[in-house]
């Protein structure tokens, strides 16, 4: 399948619809990782209407959204779902309106991790409509490390070092989210960098 546009064991966020039995579509806010060009890893909790939908079909559509007020919207449930799907032709199930992409997924394997339920599924087809827009965590915490990293820098320059340990947390907590969302990847070395760089600016 054409996943060129997902890197691989980086988390994004994107919007997954599942059916019920009855066919009523259900929209969630939701975790996805590419493994392979076939296989994407979802990690819904046990007790979503997620995870509900996909024990009984064992099927449901991600949709490549960053439309931060309209992810906004369906988490905080403030919009009625089908006001807001398409129906695409060669694509079986809706989308949400004006994805970039959408893929569709089967459950292949699936295992229990605390609340959580790791899901493999296997990705039966892609839509590609124009260059799609996967959001991940990754990139915008790397930023924010980088500039609380020159935050930090000139306030030990003006000896203000109870500013500077006052913002450490922050970057500890992008750290933090870099190592959640790209686990082992060259995301990680460089948040490792920064975070290096900022431990030897205060010490
Ligand atoms: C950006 C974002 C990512 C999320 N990722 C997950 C996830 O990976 N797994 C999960 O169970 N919930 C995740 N959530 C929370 C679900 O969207 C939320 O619990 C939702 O209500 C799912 O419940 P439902 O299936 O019952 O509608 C995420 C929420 C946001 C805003």
């Amino acid at each position: 399948m054409n996943l060129y546009f997902l890197e691989e064991n980086i988390i994004y966020e994107g919007i997954l619809l599942t059916r019920s039995l009855n066919g009523s579509i259900n929209a969630a806010a939701m975790g996805y990782m590419k493994i392979d060009d076939s296989h994407i890893v979802i990690k819904p909790y046990i007790n979503t209407k997620t995870y509900k939908n996909l024990t009984e079909t064992k099927r449901c559509t991600l949709c490549i959204i960053d439309d931060v007020k309209l992810i906004t919207n369906i988490v905080l449930k403030r919009l009625d779902i089908d006001s807001v799907v398409e129906i695409v032709s060669d694509f079986q199930d809706p989308i949400i309106l004006g994805s970039r992409a959408a893929l569709m997924l089967s459950v292949e394997s699936e295992e229990l991790i605390g609340e959580w339920v790791e899901i493999k599924c296997k990705v039966d087809n892609v839509l590609i409509r124009e260059s799609p827009n996967p959001y991940s965590r990754v990139k915008s915490a790397i930023i924010e490390m980088l500039i609380y990293y020159t935050k930090i820098k000139s306030y030990v320059e003006s000896n203000m070092i109870h500013e500077a340990l006052s913002l450490i947390n922050i970057v500890k907590h992008n750290f933090n989210i870099v190592k959640k969302t790209s686990f082992g990847t060259v995301y990680e070395d460089i948040a490792e960098n920064i975070l290096n760089e900022v431990l030897k600016v205060v010490k």
